[in-house]
C-alpha cells in the first residue's frame, strides 16, 4: 500500500480524534463555566454541531462530567497505546485519568442492571467484581440502600483510589472492599447478584471462577457477565477488542457467555440488552 494510502486514512481517523477532543472541551467548559473566546467556542460548537450534537446544554452535570471523562479516558489510553506497544496485556495503568474515566463511566452499571435484570428483585447483597477505583461500587450502594456491597480487585493502584473513594462518599461502613482475585472467591449462599465485567476479567479466570461465584451466591441469586456489543463496524470491533485484549479481559460473544454459566452450572441463562450502553448482559441463575 503506498505512502499517500495509508497518510489517506489516517487524515481520516485523526479527524475522530480531534472531534472527540472538541467535544471533551465543549463538555468541560459548560461544566467549569469558563469563557473561551468567542470564536474558539463557535469552531467547537461547529465541531460539535457537524458531528450531530445539537448541545450539550440539556446534559446535567454529572452526565456532562461522565462524558467528559470518557473523552479523557480514550485520549489517554490511545496515548498509552502509543506509547507502550509493547508492553504485555494486563490491566496495569495508574494514570488516574484512565482509572478515574473508567469508575465514572461503569457507575451507570448498578441502574443499568437493575433495569435489564427486573427478576432480580430487591438486592441485599452485591458482589462487585473488579473495584478498580470504587464508583460502581458507591453507585450501587446509593442505588440499593439496604445492600451490603463487596468489591474485590487485585490491583493496589485502583484499591488506593477506591478506599479514598469509599471514605469521601461515606460508604466505608456499607461496602468492603477486598484485596482478591475473582479465582479466589469464596463467600457461600451469600449475594443476590454478582456483577462480572468479562472485558476486564481474562478468560482462564472467568472459567475457573464461575463455580465458585454459583457457590458465593444465594440459592436463586443471579450473575451478570458484561459483554461489549459494538456496532456493526470493522473498524469499531477491531479497536474494541484492541483494548480489551491490552487490559487483559476478553472478548466474548454471547453465545460463550452462555456455554460457560451452563457448563458451570447456572440454570435460566439468557441475555438482556443494557439500555442505552453499547452492552449486554448475560445473566444466570444459581439453582434454588
Ligand atoms: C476498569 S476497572 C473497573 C472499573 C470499576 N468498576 C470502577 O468503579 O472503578 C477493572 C478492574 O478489574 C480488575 N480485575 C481484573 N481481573 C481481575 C480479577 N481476576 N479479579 C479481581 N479483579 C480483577 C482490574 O485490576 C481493574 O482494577
Amino acid at each position: 500500500m503506498s505512502f499517500e494510502q495509508v497518510q489517506g486514512a489516517l487524515l481520516r481517523w485523526t479527524t475522530a480524534i480531534e472531534a472527540a477532543a472538541a467535544l471533551g472541551a465543549e463538555l468541560t467548559l459548560a461544566q467549569s463555566g469558563e469563557a473561551a473566546p468567542a470564536e474558539i467556542r463557535n469552531a467547537l460548537r461547529g465541531v460539535v454541531a457537524a458531528g450531530g450534537i445539537d448541545s450539550v446544554d440539556d446534559l446535567t452535570p454529572q452526565q456532562q462530567a461522565i462524558l467528559a471523562g470518557i473523552v479523557r479516558l480514550y485520549l489517554h489510553q490511545a496515548l498509552d497505546l502509543l506509547t507502550e506497544p509493547g508492553r504485555a496485556p494486563g490491566w496495569s495503568y495508574t494514570d488516574p485519568v484512565i482509572l478515574d474515566g473508567w469508575g465514572r463511566a461503569s457507575a451507570m452499571m448498578p441502574r443499568a442492571l437493575a433495569a435489564a435484570m427486573p427478576q432480580v428483585g430487591e438486592v441485599r447483597s452485591f458482589l462487585d467484581v473488579g473495584a478498580g477505583v470504587g464508583l460502581l461500587a458507591v453507585a450501587a450502594a446509593e442505588l440499593w440502600p439496604q445492600a451490603e456491597v463487596v468489591s474485590i480487585d487485585t490491583f493496589e493502584p485502583a484499591l488506593e483510589r477506591a478506599r479514598a473513594n469509599l471514605a469521601q462518599a461515606g460508604m466505608t461502613g456499607r461496602i468492603t472492599l477486598r484485596d482478591q482475585d475473582l479465582a479466589d472467591v469464596d463467600d457461600a449462599d451469600r449475594y443476590d447478584l454478582a456483577w462480572v465485567p468479562t472485558f476486564f476479567i481474562a478468560r482462564p479466570t472467568l472459567r475457573q471462577a464461575l463455580p465458585r461465584l454459583r457457590r458465593a451466591l444465594r440459592p436463586g441469586g443471579w450473575v451478570a457477565l458484561g459483554r461489549f456489543q459494538p456496532p456493526p463496524d470493522p473498524l469499531v470491533a477491531a479497536t474494541s477488542l484492541l483494548r480489551t485484549v491490552r487490559g487483559g479481559g476478553s472478548e466474548m460473544s454471547a453465545e460463550e457467555a452462555t456455554d460457560l454459566l451452563e457448563s458451570a452450572g447456572f440454570a435460566a441463562v439468557g441475555v438482556a440488552v443494557a439500555p442505552g450502553m453499547p452492552m449486554q448482559f448475560v445473566t444466570g441463575q444459581r439453582p434454588a
